[in-house]
């Protein structure tokens, strides 16, 4: 077999064997297939796609080039949720507690941010002594005690997607169907749930920016799953503003928290309790939709939610007191107020804006290898729909180098569209794939 060959096959627009995906593949991960040939390879899938079958293999490949994780010491069916990224995005820190706290393991592992995007590890790890990185009997011991544990990847998973991944990154070919539900597929195969909620982001601040391409991958995704054997449902969720009021990393913590504590915003408390229902009749926890949510609703309300917190917090190691004292998190004190410059609505704002703004306060990582400031952030005051007048507070920078500050604000300033248009109300779930 030649790499030109399966290039030019796909070229042309026919449908690639197993055998013709492999060799691409794993000539790519061993150093036999260059980077021009993968390259080329990757930009005819962008512009001639793959079928489900094709899209299947290349899943099982990628996830096969790694280690898989084992997770027969959780007790009962193991539910897995992954979100397809977005911008103050802190659905883990307050779903997780919420689900356990109703009878649900949750032995989890979370990546940390990449450009306008944020990380759940990084987030945690602005909770004072949170351990992100536990051994491996740290880990089951905190999921068979507390029936929780949210930690960084350490295993090797799906080293093909990350090969992958990487070339992508810079020959404009990440936002593809097949290659975007195949990298994120192989991962989560590797991870060895039972059952997989999705939260498929849709809008300015998502990969996808209408609701057909995200429905689209959202299917693509399902069906990879289900054939694989897995449990699958996806959420096709908002992203055309921030998820609630927070963009950072001590900043979203602190917001989780007062969610768990019923003081959340509207937008992220719907949404926890929508895919937490998810979560929760995929593991067979209860049958119906209505009586998980009503679960969930009184774990917070019960306050068994934020007990769950603090329980995962101090299994980890953390600093558990950061749940009655937020100031702990340590928030920078400098802050700057953006004040707007006209009287009507915020009539639309550019989520992926706020996400590198806070990208370049310090907050997020341009590249990898990049290091973060977990006590800067943006509040935002006002959000699409809300009514404004000139001099009110967009939104609060909270920032550590003047530099960078400067660097921001013009971002942000953009980011928000003020006229005197009030936008409809938009909904936080758009619609759900089975
Ligand atoms: N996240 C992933 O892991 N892979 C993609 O291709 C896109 C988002």
């Amino acid at each position: 077999m030649r790499a030109y060959d399966v290039i030019l096959k796909k070229r042309d627009g026919h449908e690639l064997s197993e055998a013709e995906i492999e060799f691409m593949v794993d000539g790519f991960v061993k150093g036999e297939i260059p980077d021009y040939q993968m390259a080329a390879f990757l930009m005819t899938i962008y512009f001639k796609h793959m079928n489900a079958e094709e899209r299947y293999n290349l899943t099982e490949i990628m996830a096969k080039s790694g280690d898989s994780i084992d997770l027969s010491f959780v007790p009962g069916i193991k539910v897995d949720k992954h979100s397809t990224g977005g911008v103050g995005d802190k659905t883990t820190l307050v779903l997780a507690p919420m689900v356990a706290s109703c009878g649900l393991p949750v032995a989890k592992m979370s990546g940390r941010g990449l450009g306008h995007t944020g990380g759940t590890i990084d987030k945690l790890e602005a909770i004072p002594g949170f351990k992100t990185s536990l051994t491996e009997t740290e880990f089951k011991k905190s999921v068979k005690d507390h029936l929780i544990a949210v930690v960084g990847q350490t295993a090797n998973l799906a080293p093909a997607d990350k090969k992958i991944y990487a070339l992508r990154d810079v020959t404009a070919t990440v936002d593809e169907i097949s290659l975007i539900s195949s990298s994120i597929m192989s991962k989560k195969l590797a991870a060895g749930a039972d059952a997989i909620v999705l939260d498929v982001k849709v809008g300015s601040g998502a990969f996808m920016k209408d609701i057909a391409s995200a429905t689209d991958l959202a299917r693509a995704m399902v069906d990879i799953g289900k054939k694989h054997g897995k449990a699958m449902v996806a959420l096709i969720t908002d992203m055309d503003k921030p998820l609630g009021y927070t963009v950072g990393n001590a900043i979203e913590v602190e917001e989780a928290i007062d969610t768990l504590k019923g003081k959340g915003p509207a937008d992220l408390e719907v949404l926890c309790i929508e895919l937490g229902a998810q979560m929760l009749k995929l593991g067979k926890i209860t049958g119906t939709l209505d009586t998980a949510r009503k679960m969930l609703e009184d774990s917070i309300e019960s306050g068994k939610a934020i007990e769950k917190m603090k329980e995962m917090i101090e299994s980890q190691g953390g600093n558990s007191s950061v749940v009655d004292d937020t100031a702990l998190l340590g928030i920078s004190k400098n802050a700057f107020e953006l004040k707007s410059w006209k009287d009507g609505y915020v009539t639309s704002m550019n989520a992926e804006g706020i996400g590198i703004a806070s990208m370049k306060l310090g907050a997020g990582r341009e590249t990898k290898e990049d290091k973060i400031d977990l006590s800067v952030g943006i509040r935002l005051s006002k959000k699409t729909g809300d009514s404004v007048k000139v001099g009110e507070t967009l939104c609060t920078f909270y920032y550590n180098s003047e530099e960078k500050l400067k660097a921001t604000i013009e971002v942000v300033r953009a980011s928000y569209i003020l006229s005197d248009v009030k936008p409809q109300k938009t909904k936080i779930v758009h619609g759900v794939v089975e």
